[in-house]
């Protein structure tokens, strides 16, 4: 079975995988760089497949740069393509600023660049599209769940941030706040970075807890990422306490850990991003190079929010053999 079909059988990501069955010809034979961030996430694993592995059913000679998180190396790596002469770039920035230069020596060689997962403030003009989450909102969608959930009680949250600079840490935070804003009994009682990994986010969950009376001030726990949920679940835990019900686990990313997590009841809430940034990255890269069709500038993903009462141990039986 091909990657596009398992994604294709996942209900949850079929209507973002739809766009990469349109026939995309006029790809095969192009050599495409990738620049990513580097492997942070399960969430980061599974775009670097999907990517790898659509590229290849469309033809694409796919030419991939691990950044290990540094900019520096995103920047090397770019100029790397550019002096190579690939025909197209596919960037996912580690942080917003920063790319102007960059940006501009890519479109003075005319080679399109396309942002995938976060945005760069930059001039709009020097990149083709970005495909992306609306990260505001799932900030949002995510900080409503809470509302719902906590009623009139009081709830004192912390928050793992996500990498220092970087969009989704940004704007997650910014829509998270905008949800409880006018529900007083709610407030962030701690906000720190956990760097969107899995040991950070536990690290630093295992400080909230030592300051926060071992844990029984604190409510609930906002992480920009599953992984950083799943490191602080595994704080909690040590501490003696109960994920999902002495305090509430509430995340973004939709991996499989955290439904495995969910079907234990020691997570409550994650908002979904899908993997797939490449696949609309490439059907608007085609209509581009077919007859100078210009993308919408920003093709946003869609933002589900899955709990409990979503079948978690279905969602992870259905996720897991997909990248993750
Ligand atoms: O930019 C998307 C974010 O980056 C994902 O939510 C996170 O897991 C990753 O590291």
């Amino acid at each position: 079975m091909t990657i596009i079909s398992k994604l294709a059988i996942a209900a949850s990501l079929a209507t973002a995988l739809t766009s990469v069955s349109i026939a995309q010809d006029n790809l095969k034979g192009l050599v495409v760089g990738f620049s990513q961030i580097g492997s942070e996430s399960g969430w980061r694993a599974a775009e670097t497949s999907v990517t790898k592995q659509v590229a290849e059913e469309l033809g694409i000679d796919l030419k991939f740069a691990d950044a290990q998180q540094k900019q520096e190396n995103q920047i090397k790596a770019i100029r790397g393509f550019i002096a190579q002469g690939v025909d197209a770039i596919l960037v996912a920035p580690v942080v917003a600023t920063g790319w102007e230069d960059v940006l501009t020596e890519a479109k003075e060689a005319e080679i399109p660049v396309l942002l995938l997962d976060r945005g760069v403030d930059a001039p709009e003009d020097l990149y083709l599209t970005s495909v992306a989450s609306d990260q505001v909102l799932e900030g949002r969608v995510a900080g409503d769940w809470l509302v719902a959930e906590v009623g009139d009680a009081d709830c004192k949250v912390v928050e793992l941030q996500g990498t220092v600079g970087s969009t989704p840490a940004i704007n997650r935070k910014q829509g998270f706040e905008e949800a409880i804003a006018g529900h007083d009994n709610i407030a962030i009682a701690q906000s720190q970075t956990g760097d969107f990994t899995r040991a950070k986010g536990k690290e630093v969950m295992e400080a909230f807890i030592k300051s926060s009376n071992n844990g029984a001030d604190i409510c609930a726990v906002y992480a920009h990422n599953d992984d950083m949920a799943v490191g602080a679940i595994q704080a909690i835990k040590d501490a003696g306490l109960k994920p999902g019900t002495d305090i509430k686990v509430v995340s973004i990313d939709a991996v499989p850990d955290i439904f495995a997590a969910m079907a234990a009841g020691e997570a409550n809430a994650t908002v979904e991003l899908t993997p797939n940034m490449a696949g609309p990255a490439f059907e608007a890269l085609s209509a581009y190079l077919a007859d100078g069709t210009e993308p919408e500038k920003f093709i946003i993903t869609e933002s589900k929010l899955y709990t409990p009462a979503d079948d978690p141990q279905g969602e992870y039986d259905r996720r897991k053999g997909l990248g993750y």
